[in-house]
């Protein structure tokens, strides 16, 4: 079982497209472990996105990431990591494959509606920087009858 940090980014969440891409996410088996609501400042963006300082698209990005609300989920299942960056397809829905969600969601390569991490250091940092531990429920758990 892996575990990855997943936005949807402003863009998605106020065209209002969350719950289908949350649901396509649950129909390919993952479980939602963490969720929640948040607008990025500059400081949280600028980590998030550490890598990127200094490109030329990084104003940009910061300023679209942190203009709108957006949902940060950590996801749960068998190769999360790689398996959701091919459900999200590539950054640019141009390039992206048929059936992806980039495909069907996003405007343009810098709008893509969705992130996810990509590789298990990713991963573990990411998930860190938008969840402490008693936010992620990732025990076995009953629903009583
Ligand atoms: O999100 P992903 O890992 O697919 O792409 P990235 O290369 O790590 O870039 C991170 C994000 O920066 C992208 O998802 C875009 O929102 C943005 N970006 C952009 O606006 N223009 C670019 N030329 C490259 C990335
Ligand atoms: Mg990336």
């Amino acid at each position: 079982m892996e575990k990855t940090l997943v936005l949807i980014k402003p863009d998605a969440f106020a065209k209002h497209y969350s719950g289908d891409i949350l649901k396509r996410y649950e129909q390919e088996g993952f479980r939602v472990v963490a969720m929640k609501l948040l607008k990025m400042d500059e400081r949280l963006a600028s980590i998030h996105y550490a890598e990127h300082i200094g490109r030329p698209y990084y104003r940009d990005l910061v300023g679209f990431m942190t203009s709108a609300p957006l949902i940060a989920m950590v996801l749960e299942g068998d190769h999360a990591i790689a398996r959701v960056r091919e459900i999200n397809g590539k950054t640019n829905p141009a390039e992206a494959a048929e059936g992806t969600i980039r495909r069907q969601f996003a405007a343009s390569g810098s709008r893509n509606a969705v992130h996810a991490s990509d590789s298990p250091e990713s991963a573990k940092r990411e998930i860190s920087i938008f969840f402490n531990e008693t936010e992620i429920f990732d025990e076995d758990y009953h629903v009583k009858d």
